[in-house]
């Protein structure tokens, strides 16, 4: 996830591309970068880090002009770093571009093979190339960019700038959001809303496969392949405060409503659907070094340790090798049996928690082979690992954690058909389902959204409990520790997860008549065992929230209440009951009003 921002009209370009980027830091922070044109000459300025990095840099160094655009990035292909960081320009070609071009290795190959260079290790490159080919084939800037979009697989939202043709600004949209800014004889171009809000609040909201060429006080609007378009503009009356959230009340709230894009984001360019495999560019071992693994170690603190337990659950149902889960403050000071036949997985969405840094350096000292799972490019776990599975969730705001979460469950079930398909475990058929499984996980994502508003009503109804149990089994028990994490954190009840089988071992004791209970029962192999721990709770008073699948009568019949998600298939059913916990933990804290100090910082 990056923020782009585009700008054409009489005024200086450059303050208004900064301030949109500002405003656009929350979609990426890691570098930066503008383009203005003047006198058909653009000039290019980047610098790595956070915006107040170029700031500087242009205080230094300005540029002038009336046409320009920029960028503010969130890696996901190559390192954050000056040669990485957008624009990218190829012979007259310049661009900005937020998404990921799932086919551009075979791009890069092909241009290379014409003679190009390219500088970074950047997927955007590979546009400005192929833009800059077609020019030189056409002679003419808009159709260059019609023809090279056409051969783009993936996600982009792109603002292209030409030194030859420096009066025209182009941009396209395909599958990464944009939004056109209208003013009195300018134009503006944005990833968001909040980044032009305070110039114009005149949008023409883009959609997939449209184009939009500001050329001569135009703004013309077009479908990719050329089919001339009337896009109507929507007046914006939100307040800056709620623009900055994309109109939603937390930046919590956002990044949960935001989980299939990113889900979509973390599979993007990685699934081989007719060989029933993936492609994992960052994990470097063969086959034959898969092949030699005999233990996993999966290591990881709070959240990204549930995720850990997940996945234990995944490699060993369909890689059947032995997988141990340890909490990485655990796992550094005691003396771990491992050797150059174990296989390390650190999770990690920010790619620096001490303790799992500490437990990647202990294993690598002992000998053992390690892949991480991080969201953070180049974080310090990411750069000291040997190889490593970018979650692409995009920056996390929100101190609590909900799509850092959901895409570390997808990246290891990812990297479960890779191991399976290595070993032979998982042939190419089951490959094939298991892939198709995951294409559909964000249309199911949007549906269990859908249950945002009955659950801010269950919130209301348990709110002022003292204490909350969450009750799950199997691959869902990770789940249930997760669902209690989250309202611990956020609204200061007490909450305990536990596995639904354990419960009469003492939990049990605590149940009456005050206590809620969440139990995740979903129609799998432990569907009857999990039903009847819940009449264990129900025969002593407990107030059951089921969290079942769509249509379960049963259920319906016995608890007070149900929040009914999807029927699907068992390996994934772990993120589609993370919303509704996530969601529950979100109303609670706002109703509490204990959300305003946890929220909104960025790390
Ligand atoms: O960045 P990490 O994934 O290594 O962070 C580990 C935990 O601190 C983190 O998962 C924490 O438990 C969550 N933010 C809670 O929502």
């Amino acid at each position: 996830m990056c923020g782009i921002v585009g700008y054409t009209g009489n005024q200086e370009a450059t303050p208004i591309i900064l301030e949109g980027l500002r405003k656009l830091e929350y979609r990426g922070y890691d570098s930066a970068g503008v383009c203005v044109i003047h006198s058909g000459r653009a000039e290019i300025r980047r610098s790595e880090g956070k915006l107040v990095n170029l700031d500087k840099l242009l205080a230094t160094a300005p540029v002038n002009g009336e046409i320009g655009i920029g960028h503010t990035r969130w890696a996901t292909h190559g390192r954050p770093s000056e040669i990485n960081a957008h624009p990218h320009q190829a012979g007259s070609i310049i661009v900005v571009h937020n998404g990921i071009i799932e086919n551009y290795l075979e791009l890069k190959e092909r241009l290379t093979g014409l003679g190009r260079t390219f500088k970074s290790e950047t997927d955007t490159e590979v546009i400005s190339h192929i833009i800059d080919e077609k020019f030189k084939e056409t002679g003419n800037f808009e159709q260059a960019v019609r023809n090279a979009l056409q051969e783009l697989r993936g996600a982009y939202a792109v603002c292209i700038l030409c030194e030859n043709d420096p009066g025209v600004l182009i941009a396209a949209k395909q599958g990464s959001p944009m939004v056109i800014g209208l003013g009195e004889n300018e134009y503006f171009v944005a990833s968001d809303i909040p980044a032009i809000l305070s110039h114009t609040r005149e949008m023409v909201f883009m959609e997939d496969g449209e184009m939009v060429v500001f050329s001569r006080g135009k703004a013309v609007f077009s479908t990719v392949a050329g089919e001339p378009l009337e896009k109507k503009p929507r007046h914006i009356d939100w307040s800056p405060l709620m623009a900055e959230k994309g109109g939603y009340k937390h930046f919590m709230l956002k990044e949960i409503f935001e989980q299939p894009r990113a889900i979509r984001d973390t599979i993007a360019g990685r699934l081989m659907e007719e060989d029933g495999n993936v492609f994992l560019e960052g994990v470097k071992l063969s086959d034959g070094e898969l092949a030699q693994v005999e233990r996993i170690f999966i290591v990881a603190c709070g959240t990204s340790w549930h995720a850990a337990l997940v996945g234990k659950f995944l490699i060993e149902e369909h890689c059947r090798i032995p997988v141990e889960v340890d909490i990485a403050s655990e796992f550094r000071y005691r003396n771990p049996i491992i050797n150059d036949k174990t296989l390390m997985i650190l999770i990690s969405q920010s790619g620096e928690t001490a303790d799992t840094l500490a437990a990647l350096r202990e294993g690598k000292a002992r000998g053992a082979k390690n892949i991480a799972i991080c969201n953070v490019v180049d974080s310090s776990i990411a750069r000291e690992s040997n190889g490593v599975i970018y979650t692409h969730a995009g920056p996390e705001i929100g101190v609590a954690s909900t799509k850092a979460f959901i895409t570390q469950l997808a990246a290891l079930f990812l990297f479960t058909i890779r191991f399976g398909r290595a070993i032979g475990t998982i042939d190419r058929d089951k490959g094939r389902t298991m892939v198709s499984l995951l294409i559909r996980i964000p249309a199911l994502l949007d549906n269990v959204l859908e249950l945002n508003g009955q659950i801010e009503k269950i919130a209301r109804t348990y709110m002022h409990a003292r204490d909350f149990l969450y009750l799950g089994r199997g691959i869902n028990y990770p789940i249930a520790l997760e669902g209690a994490l989250k309202l611990k954190e956020i609204s200061y009840i007490h909450a305990e997860g536990y596995p639904a089988g354990e419960m009469k071992h003492g939990p049990i004791a605590l149940i009456d008549e005050n206590m809620p209970v969440v139990i995740v029962v979903p129609k799998n192999e432990n569907y009857e065992k999990v039903a009847s721990n819940m009449e264990e709770v129900i025969a002593r008073g407990g107030l059951v929230i089921a969290v079942c699948s769509e249509g379960d009568e049963e259920i319906r019949k016995k608890a007070m209440t149900t929040i009914e998600i999807p029927r699907d298939s068992d390996d994934l059913t772990p993120i589609l009951v993370s919303v509704p916990m996530q969601l529950l933990a979100y109303h609670i804290a706002v109703l509490k009003g204990t959300l305003a100090c946890k929220i909104g910082k960025i790390k």
